[in-house]
């Protein structure tokens, strides 16, 4: 099949990317609407070619080597659309969470402040249930429009038992599913009210968290006798802060965040993961798991 205008060939990942790593992708296609990803999909199926559906990637780690397939970047074409009575908000996968919070203050509703400075997108903070302060992006959710490569499906979160859990979703079990849209839950809020809780929440991620080009959360917090602990504070526990690989660093604010000094290779942060996994084992006693998502071949 003669390859479709909106996928484009060899394309760099690292600039895709908020770590700024990863080879080059065969194929990647922007996709805005259903059928720009009906189109990608049919060239997939044509070409027999593996997927990877991609929102900000601020949550991957890509491989130096790149991915062999198609990557599907989700692009926000239709933002928001308020239902009338202001309860709800349709989203686009590919609008940035941040952009949501932008606009709270701004149109008088509330109910993202916690997700404040989140990097990334809808799609992408479903795909991984995001939490932050307290809050899980599900509690947030009505319901969710996807695409499983034939037809076009809705999930409401009551529909199933466990759709989500701490860091999970139905469509990380799923990854070749693709989340277009979602409803979200809103309240009428103070607009003052609103920009003051988000300033709060901003202030305390930059004084917590590191800034600069990273992925987030390393590895998912653990459980320890049923109780969460926080994976950085293991890690910063067994010494680690500040540990170099190549141009990866364990970041000295919080140790659960690697980050790129410039030039990194995705085989760094690998090594670097390794190692923080042995130590913490042999100090703690816990197997930590990632939550970052490896793309390609390692
Ligand atoms: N701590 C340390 N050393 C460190 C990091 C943390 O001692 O290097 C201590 C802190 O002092 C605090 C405790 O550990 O007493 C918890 O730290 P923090 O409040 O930073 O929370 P966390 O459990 O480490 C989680 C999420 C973050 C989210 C924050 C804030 C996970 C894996 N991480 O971190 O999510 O932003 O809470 O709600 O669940 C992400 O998933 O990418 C992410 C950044």
């Amino acid at each position: 099949m003669k390859r479709p205008d909106l996928v484009s060939a060899g394309v760099n990942l690292a600039q895709h990317s908020s770590l700024g790593i990863g080879g080059k992708a065969d194929f990647l296609a922007r996709i805005r609407s259903e059928e720009d990803l009906f189109r990608a999909f049919e060239f997939a199926r044509d070409e027999k070619l593996d997927t990877f559906v991609l929102g900000r990637g601020t949550n991957v780690l890509f491989s130096d080597k790149g991915f062999r397939g198609l990557v599907l970047k989700m692009e926000p074409r239709k933002m928001y659309l308020f239902s009338n009575d202001v309860k709800e908000l349709s989203v686009e996968a590919g609008a940035l969470v941040s952009t949501i919070v932008g606009l709270e203050a701004e149109s008088g509703f509330s109910g993202f402040e916690n997700f404040a400075g989140l990097p990334g997108t809808v799609g992408g903070a479903i795909y991984g249930n995001a939490g932050c302060f307290g809050a899980e992006f599900w509690e947030r959710m009505i319901s969710v429009r996807y695409f499983d490569g034939e037809n076009f499906l809705e999930l409401k979160p009551e529909d199933f038992l466990f759709p989500f859990s701490y860091r999970s979703s139905l469509f990380k079990d799923h990854p070749n599913w693709v989340i277009i849209s979602a409803r979200l839950r809103i309240k009428e809020a103070d607009p003052r009210q609103v920009a003051k809780r988000v300033k709060e929440i901003a202030g305390q991620r930059a004084e917590r968290q590191p800034v600069g080009k990273d992925a987030g959360c390393i590895f998912k917090n653990p459980l320890r006798c049923s109780v969460r602990v926080s994976a950085g504070r293991l890690i910063d526990e067994a010494g680690l802060k500040g540990m170099r690989i190549g141009n990866a660093e364990i970041s000295s604010v919080h140790a659960n965040f690697f980050v790129n000094l410039g030039g990194a290779k995705a085989s760094d942060f690998l090594e670097l993961i390794e190692l923080t996994k042995g130590r913490v084992l042999e100090r703690s006693g816990i197997l930590l798991e990632e939550e970052v998502i490896r793309v390609g071949e390692f």
